[in-house]
């Protein structure tokens, strides 16, 4: 069965939202392409040519398949069927053979404690409902003194009302489930997870924050 035809059964309404736009999203240039460079930049020094690396929530792959000739493996999920078809696709147009995509919820995400090197978070964080719990799977997921990398906007330090527009335009189907909080916020979420936070970059006043955080070994 196509990714297509999955989509037209019943899907989550998340999903259903990221479907819609995955073609789009796939044509959208990169907001801050010097933003985006430095953080792959970051991320990478952390790779080993060893490692196993987990992404939930890839979108449509670009970044997976940037990252791919630094590690070993990595597999890399999205809870939208048209995002991982445009990204398997992409994989095969560049014959990347050592990234795996696969469609699912990071809730739904079954794969054993301690298994992963490193695992990547871009722009997802505010678009779960539950974060503290995503973030202690993440915990769990990674090997002792392996690293969380996530960018994540949080719009409560500039965009605080869309705690109020945020509900009406999801009823709409103009916004996915969008969560706000703070950097404050998810700082203490990945600190009472058990992480140590190794590095803290943000761009702008309203750009999403990027950080580092460390499973301590
Ligand atoms: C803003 S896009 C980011 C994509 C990619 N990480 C990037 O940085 O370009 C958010 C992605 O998260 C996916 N997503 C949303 N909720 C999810 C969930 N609960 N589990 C896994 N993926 C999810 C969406 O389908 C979408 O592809």
């Amino acid at each position: 069965m196509s990714a297509m035809e999955q989509t037209a059964m019943t899907v989550h309404p998340t999903a259903r939202f990221w479907d819609r736009i995955a073609e789009r999203y796939a044509k959208k240039p990169v907001a801050d392409e010097a933003a985006y460079q430095k953080k792959l930049q970051i991320t990478r020094d952390y790779f080993r040519p060893d490692m196993e690396v987990l992404e939930f929530g890839c979108g449509t792959g670009s970044t997976a398949l940037v990252h791919a000739p630094f590690v070993k493996h990595i597999l890399a999920t999205d809870i939208s069927a048209n995002m991982i078809e445009i990204a398997e696709r992409k994989a095969k147009a560049g014959n990347v053979t050592n990234v795996d995509f696969r469609r699912g919820g990071f809730d739904e995400l079954e794969a054993a404690d301690s298994r992963y090197d490193v695992v990547l978070g871009l722009s997802i964080l505010h678009l779960l409902a539950d974060r503290d719990e995503a973030i202690s799977k993440v915990h769990r997921l990674l090997k002792p003194g392996g690293v969380f990398v996530s960018s994540t906007p949080c719009i409560g330090d500039s965009m605080a009302f869309f705690k109020f527009i945020g509900p009406i335009g999801r009823v709409l189907g103009l916004l996915p489930l969008l969560r706000v909080f703070t950097v404050t916020d998810l700082k203490t979420s990945l600190i009472g997870a058990g992480f140590e936070i190794e590095h803290e970059w943000q761009p702008g006043k309203r750009k999403g924050v990027f950080i580092v955080a460390r499973k301590p070994a």
